[in-house]
């Protein structure tokens, strides 16, 4: 499915709420209250499709101040995490880019996300590693300070340990699973030799103990999963430092495509694929690759200021949308 209109028109808006009515959030911002217009006091998506064959409709509303309000076939839903732990949207935007070119912060966000999404019962992992390493980082401060004696550290070592430990294996196991067809899905986008670098490392207990004073005089634990890095190249190339832009981005969408694979092969679901202003700076063979290589049973929404961005011969989209401020309609 092809959107198209002139810049500024609400393409990129319109992915958004896709993305918004079926994970429950942005893909841009954590602040909700960006996804409001300017002047109005709420917003509402309310999305309808099918999912394997059975009819879905999800709602989620925005009111400002308030906890948004999300439901899936009428009944209410407790979190958005619900929502999207029912549903799957697999989205390019421009600031994805930052996945490969960002620092390394970054790249385990999203590494975590696709392990939530790929492994729904370590979907919690990260963010219960985070708050076992910000109790012990808290701990080191108050016996720093003198509010509190050393043995309150212990048991946070023991289980940001037995924690980090567990993150570092399953992104480990993630990314080796990941690696094939992230190689496949690049090298038919025309970025050849691509590949993923995490080995695992077991964090102990002892480890840990033994930068006890260094961690005790910064009030944070330097060593563990929340500083590791997902190596991203092409053949020698680290393509955070040494990718060109399209370079980058072919290595994003590969990341996409290689997650759809694995989705589909593992869990039996075919992600909706949002992919916003995907054909720009790639060059014709590469858009032709690009297109060619979209799965064929999921549902895919590309963007673009002009269906002028489809390169010549290619067939006609499934669906065509024009936007104009404030309405999409069949073009
Ligand atoms: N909360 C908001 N309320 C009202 N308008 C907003 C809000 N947030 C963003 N906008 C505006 O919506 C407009 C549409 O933006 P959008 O990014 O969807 O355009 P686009 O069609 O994707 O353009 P481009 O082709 O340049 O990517 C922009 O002018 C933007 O400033
Ligand atoms: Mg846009």
């Amino acid at each position: 499915m092809l959107v198209t209109g002139p810049n500024g028109v609400g393409k990129t808006n319109l992915l958004e709420a896709l993305h918004v009515g079926s994970q429950g959030f942005s893909p841009r911002t954590r602040v909700d209250g960006q996804l409001v217009r300017f002047d109005a006091p709420a917003a509402r998506v309310t999305l309808s499709g099918l999912e394997a064959d059975a009819p879905v409709e999800t709602q989620v509303t925005l009111t400002r101040g308030e906890p948004k309000r999300v439901s899936l076939n009428g009944a209410a839903l407790p979190s958005s995490e619900a929502l999207r732990s029912r549903l799957v949207a697999l989205v390019f935007v421009p600031d994805r880019l930052a996945v490969v070119k960002g620092g390394p912060l970054v790249r385990r966000a999203y590494f975590d996300r696709m392990l939530g999404r790929l492994r729904p019962a370590l979907a919690e992992l990260p963010s219960e590693y985070g708050q076992a390493l910000a109790q012990r980082n808290e701990a080191l401060r108050r016996v720093r300070a003198g509010a509190s004696s050393l043995e309150a550290v212990a048991p946070w070592t023991e289980r940001v340990a037995a924690l980090g430990t567990e993150l570092d294996a399953a992104r480990g196991s993630l990314v080796a699973t990941l690696e094939l067809r992230f190689a496949e899905r690049a090298d038919a986008l025309g970025l050849m030799g691509a590949a993923l670098a995490y080995t695992p490392e077991p964090l102990a207990a002892a480890a840990l103990e033994a930068r006890l004073d260094r961690d005790l005089a910064r009030g944070t634990t330097g060593l563990g999963p929340h500083l590791r890095d997902v190596g991203i190249s092409a053949g020698p190339r680290e393509l955070r430092s040494f990718g060109s832009q399209g370079e980058q981005r072919t290595a994003v969408l590969a990341l996409v495509l290689a997650e759809a694979d694995l989705l589909r092969a593992e869990r039996g679901t075919q992600p909706l694929l949002l992919l916003d202003d995907v054909l720009s700076e790639l060059d014709e063979g590469r858009r032709r690759a690009l297109l060619a290589a979209l799965p064929g049973g999921s549902q895919t929404i590309v963007t673009a200021t002009s269906p002028g961005a489809l390169p010549p011969g290619t067939g006609p989209p499934a669906g065509h949308v024009w936007v104009s401020p404030g309405e999409a309609r069949a073009a």
